[in-house]
């Protein structure tokens, strides 16, 4: 168990835990190599692999600390979602309040999805900032229900803004957060990911890009796990958003018995 029982019970009050120093030096010297080569390739507009297929940043999805961390605060079972990396640099704008929860249209919070932010080079205030409001991760609200509030800070936040090298963030991804602008960084790159996981038992939104069931093939054919990236967890989020957008009045009706 990584976990303690206090540190469990502390993450289903507040939906997040920070996890400092989370990862070995020797791990960080690879994910960011990951990043560097990445960053290149996008930089001259080469085609790159997908992050899954990368020698160290694919095995971050299936890092044993991080499957545990997750099965401990959802249980056994459960589908990987995506992993996301970019380095941040100064100037880089900030990402207004938000919630990450995946579900076409937001109704419930009955499955746990997760994210991890992970931050390789740590958190010192420069540009910028982590922030979630604490106790917001049962509320149901749209995605970008909050893109109003910009980056204000906002009663009872907590701001993380200084974490060592390869530390971790553990989120309920439905928890409110942002990442408040800062200046500064131009002498030190931040180099951030995030993965999500989404607990086993209901069809979950697919990745929001076409190439969602290639992703997960390329995931299985170089990490294993084949239930971690089963295309049967997911539905293809992109044709369900069309179904149900165009929809008027309540959705509800479509389940009630006929009179
Ligand atoms: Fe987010």
């Amino acid at each position: 168990m990584i976990l303690t029982d206090e540190q469990r019970a502390t993450f289903h009050d507040q939906g997040f835990l920070v996890f400092p120093s989370y990862f070995t030096d020797d791990e960080l010297v690879g994910y960011k190599a990951d990043m560097d080569s990445v960053q290149a390739q996008r930089e001259a507009k080469e085609p790159s692999p997908y992050l899954c297929q990368l020698p160290h940043l694919g095995k971050l999805i299936v890092h044993p600390k991080t499957l545990s961390l997750v099965e401990e605060v959802m249980g056994p079972g459960f589908a990987f979602h995506h992993l996301h990396a970019s380095r941040q640099g100064a100037g880089t704008p900030g990402s207004n309040w938000h919630q990450d929860y995946e579900q076409e249209p937001q109704t419930n919070r009955s499955h746990s999805m997760v994210h991890v932010f992970y931050y390789f080079n740590g958190l010192n205030g420069e540009v910028g900032d982590l922030v979630v409001l604490p106790r917001t991760q049962k509320t149901v609200i749209a995605n970008g229900a909050l893109s109003h509030l910009g980056q204000q800070v906002l009663p009872g936040e907590i701001v993380v803004d200084n974490l060592p090298p390869g530390s971790a963030v553990l989120v309920y991804s439905a928890l409110w957060h942002a990442r408040r602008a800062k200046p500064g960084g131009e002498d030190r790159v931040r180099y951030f990911a995030d993965a999500s996981y989404c607990q086993a038992g209901v069809k979950w939104p697919s990745y929001h890009n076409a190439q969602w069931r290639d992703i997960l093939a390329a995931a299985r054919e170089n990490l294993g796990h084949e239930s971690l990236f089963a295309e049967e967890h997911f539905f293809d989020v992109r044709e369900a958003k069309a179904a149900w957008k165009e929809r008027q009045g309540s959705l509800a009706l479509d389940i009630l018995p006929t009179v």
